[in-house]
């Protein structure tokens, strides 16, 4: 398939699409062929990486996920614009603040974090689905868990605990959505080096890539966002038209030795 456009034709709206994954799989959407809405809370930063697109082919939308409100306008303006909406990647996160563990729990710092990695996705999850049922369009929804959503963590459990519950989500959303041909799908990179880890850790890219190197089995090759990004694409396209409550594991093998 490289060189054919893999979503020709289709319209996509990226959640957290402003930075790190969401930005690269924006990019990449649109390259093959997509209209793409990013909808973010950086706003500047979010029109800025639109226009770089082309805003013939990308736009820039306010939308913070943990207000449903803001979840559904976003959804009912693209429909209103583009007259459907074929893929929504549920992808904005935040990272614990702290190295909370279970003992240390800040249960405010965790409802926090909840309302953004676990709301969130929740509610883009439900409208999107509704306007794909509504469109009779045979729709891919995807979020981006983790590879935290599948081992404990000596550390930050909000965190792994919210990519968990992401996964609950994809499991029964593909369930339920189903019947409409609505694919319901994740993502779940191991570390890559985004503002969400460089910022956090005060490290340069370069750095959290040579910190987190031994994670992954497969050797010779850094996980960067556009693995990520390739994952999203393959599941938002018609070559994965049979896979659905998927989780699409883009970590180097890491998961196999935990
Ligand atoms: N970077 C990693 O190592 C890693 C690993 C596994 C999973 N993830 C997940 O990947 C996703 C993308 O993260 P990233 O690494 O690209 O980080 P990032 O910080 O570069 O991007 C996250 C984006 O989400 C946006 N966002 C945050 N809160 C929001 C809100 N309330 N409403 C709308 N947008 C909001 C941010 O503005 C930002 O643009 C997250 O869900 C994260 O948990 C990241």
């Amino acid at each position: 398939m490289s060189g054919a456009k893999r979503l020709s034709g289709k319209v996509a709206i990226i959640t957290g699409g402003a930075s790190g994954i969401g930005e690269e799989t924006a990019r990449l959407f649109a390259d093959h062929g997509a209209r793409v809405v990013i909808a973010d809370i950086q706003d500047q930063l979010g029109q800025t990486v639109a226009e770089s697109i082309g805003l013939d082919r990308c736009s820039y939308t306010h939308c913070d996920v943990t207000d449903e409100a803001q979840v559904k306008s976003v959804v009912d303006r693209t429909v209103a614009t583009h007259g459907l909406v074929d893929v929504v990647f549920c992808n904005a996160g935040v990272i614990s603040p702290t190295d909370q563990t279970v003992l240390d729990l800040d249960l405010a710092a965790m409802d926090r974090l909840f309302a953004v990695n676990v709301r969130g996705p929740a509610a883009c999850v439900k409208h999107a689905g509704r306007a794909m049922a509504d469109g009779a369009v045979r729709g891919s929804i995807i979020c981006t868990a983790s590879v935290a959503a599948s081992t404990g963590r000596g550390k930050r459990v909000d965190y792994t605990m919210s990519k968990h519950a992401v996964l609950g989500l994809v499991r029964s959303a593909a369930v339920q959505l189903g019947r409409f041909g609505i694919r319901v799908n994740s993502v779940s990179p191991s570390a890559v080096a985004t503002p969400l880890l460089t910022v956090s850790l005060g490290m340069s890219e370069e750095e959290v890539e040579v910190a987190y190197a031994d994670l992954a089995k497969l050797k010779g090759v850094s996980l960067k966002k556009k693995h990520v990004a390739e994952g999203a694409l393959f599941l938002a396209s018609d070559e994965a038209a049979l896979v659905t409550g998927h989780d699409l594991v883009v970590d180097g093998g890491f998961l196999c030795s935990h």
